[in-house]
């Protein structure tokens, strides 16, 4: 990872021990203005060589301190003298490394403890300050099975809870400080702001983590990798390969080279909204490929979700290498990875997880064409890469733009994919996105589509009989894409989409709205 540029930063190393909630803590520490990365426990102590932070968060973990074989901080961390927060696993391994006591509970025994409880302050410490004083009562988010049943040498009581009386617990003197509730969940209110004080008030940094500050670095980092080189991107028209594009455009000028490959599965409009973005605003080189005929005829007689999403993949970098090489090759390829495709999880469960879908991007490298990554969104989450192309000077409406998947319309159509249904597809999506926008519902929805189904059904418009397909429409709210619940429109704005629907979009004569939630669904139909 590049860390040139963040290492003149003050920063704050958060050693991961497999919660599932660990990019919440880097989150909040971000939107408190400073740096931070997530290390898996076994690479901290080369991540606080690396990074050199000025203090350091241990995350909570599905593991238990009380078995043999759990992970624990590295010693390293411990000497370095720095301030550290423990949360919930992170106060109980600090505990037992440092001399305390922690003792296993079970899940609805006694003392463990699973969603909202409330705590009482004891006493003031740093973490508090400004926030929460003695004998007030506060809610905290808590999930433990295991708690602290003595607090090791220069700790006290700080806040205590019904089921944990060690709630809180602080070393002032070491400035070491652990919480057995969760302060980055949204369900600790006062979570953001005891983080918050832990970065600026304990550990001293002031916070200059900001997107104009990371575009200024970038750009030089951009700079000093390329040289002279010359560099490709595959643009798919959504948020990340648009804004890493326009950066490093920022950065080496006419050295990039875009390239963005229509393979007839895109959203209606959405090939020249990419090209009147960069060619007439940006002024980004850019090579438009249509490939669609050549993406239509594979598929054709395809019906398998896997095989259509391999076959689409694979054609993609086939697309891709040919017009590499046109341009007489290029040294240097770009990606908008994001921080969460990077950060390295920590996994308990053992074994490799099962393949869901094959998911595939313009990213998926080509091996064979051996070219060095510029990957400058990989320390970002996807609202730093929207604030960072709101800096750029994207507008809200592109910032904004629901994720589109690789595959596009493909993974919309169950059954074959023909040309004649992309285009049905194409309309009744237009027509719903339409409708969510002028309700003004789209930046409160993750993501909308319409699926266009291989069924068809009988209806009757006028006095005739219709024989068409169903349409179903499906919209998520959502966090990250990794669950999804389905949001909850009026039934008059779906009665008005499916009218609008059936009305204008010919091939269509029934819509429905899918009310699945992920799990157990996915959010694409396949
Ligand atoms: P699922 O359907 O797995 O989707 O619940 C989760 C999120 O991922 C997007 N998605 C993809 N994005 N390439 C992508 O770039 C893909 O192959 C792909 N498949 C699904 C999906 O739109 C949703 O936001």
């Amino acid at each position: 990872m590049s860390t040139s540029a963040h290492t003149a930063h003050q920063s704050i190393l958060i050693v991961d021990f497999g919660s599932q909630v660990t990019q919440l803590i880097a989150r909040r520490v971000r939107e408190a203005g400073v740096y931070c990365e997530i290390a898996p426990y076994s690479q901290a102590e080369a991540a606080f060589a690396r990074l050199r932070p000025r203090g350091i968060i241990l995350s909570g973990s599905p593991a238990s301190v009380c078995d043999a074989d759990s992970p624990r901080a590295p010693q390293a961390l411990f000497d370095s003298g720095l301030p550290i927060l423990g949360i919930c696993y992170g106060q109980q391994v600090m505990s037992a490394q440092l001399g305390g006591v922690v003792e296993a509970t079970h899940i609805g025994g006694e003392g463990g403890e699973f969603g909202r409880a409330f705590l009482t302050v004891t006493r003031d410490c740093a973490l508090f300050d400004g926030l929460w004083q003695v004998g007030e009562r506060h809610q905290v988010w808590m999930s433990h099975g295991d708690k602290v049943t003595r607090f090791a040498p220069g700790f006290a009581i700080v806040a205590t809870s019904d089921g944990a009386p060690f709630a809180v617990i602080a070393d002032e003197e070491r400035r070491y400080y652990g919480t057995q509730f969760h302060p980055e969940v949204v369900h600790t209110p006062d979570g953001a702001r005891l983080i918050a004080n832990f970065v600026h008030k304990v550990c001293g940094i002031t916070g200059d983590w900001s997107m104009a500050g990371y575009r200024a670095s970038k750009i030089a980092d951009i700079r000093a990798q390329v040289g002279d080189g010359r560099v490709i991107c595959g643009l798919s028209g959504g948020v990340d390969s648009s804004v890493a594009a326009i950066l490093i455009h920022e950065a080496i000028g006419d050295q990039l080279t875009c390239v963005f490959v229509d393979h007839g599965l895109l959203r209606m409009h959405e090939r020249e909204q990419v090209e009147q973005l960069f060619r007439d605003h940006y002024n980004i080189p850019l090579i438009v490929v249509d490939a669609s005929d050549r993406f239509l005829a594979g598929l054709a007689g395809v019906t398998d979700p896997e095989a259509k999403r391999k076959f689409i993949g694979g054609e993609f970098i086939n697309v891709f290498d040919e017009q590499a090489r046109a341009i007489g090759g290029a040294d240097f390829l770009a990606q908008g990875t994001l921080y969460p495709d990077v950060i390295e999880s920590v996994s308990f469960t053992g074994g490799p997880s099962v393949t869901i879908k094959s998911h595939h991007n313009v990213g998926g490298l080509p091996a064979r064409m051996r070219m060095a990554l510029v990957e400058p969104l990989r320390e970002l989450f996807k609202d730093e890469v929207r604030a960072l192309g709101r800096e750029l000077g994207l507008n809200d409406q592109f910032v904004g733009r629901h994720p589109f998947p690789g595959p596009g319309l493909a993974i919309r159509i169950p059954g074959e994919v023909t040309r004649e249904k992309c285009d049905i597809l194409r309309k009744a999506d237009a027509i719903y996105l339409d409708e969510i926008r002028q309700a003004g519902l789209y930046d409160a929805i993750w993501q909308a589509f319409a699926v266009l189904l291989p069924v068809k059904t009988v209806g009757v418009m006028g006095d005739a009989r219709t024989y068409d397909h169903v349409c179903a429409l499906r919209a998520v709210t959502s966090v990250d894409g990794m669950t999804a619940d389905i949001y909850p429109f009026d039934a008059a704005f779906l009665s008005r989409v499916a009218t609008r629907i059936i009305n204008e979009v010919p091939g269509i004569n029934r819509v429905v709205y899918d009310y699945t939630s992920k799990p157990p669904g996915t959010i694409e139909w396949e």
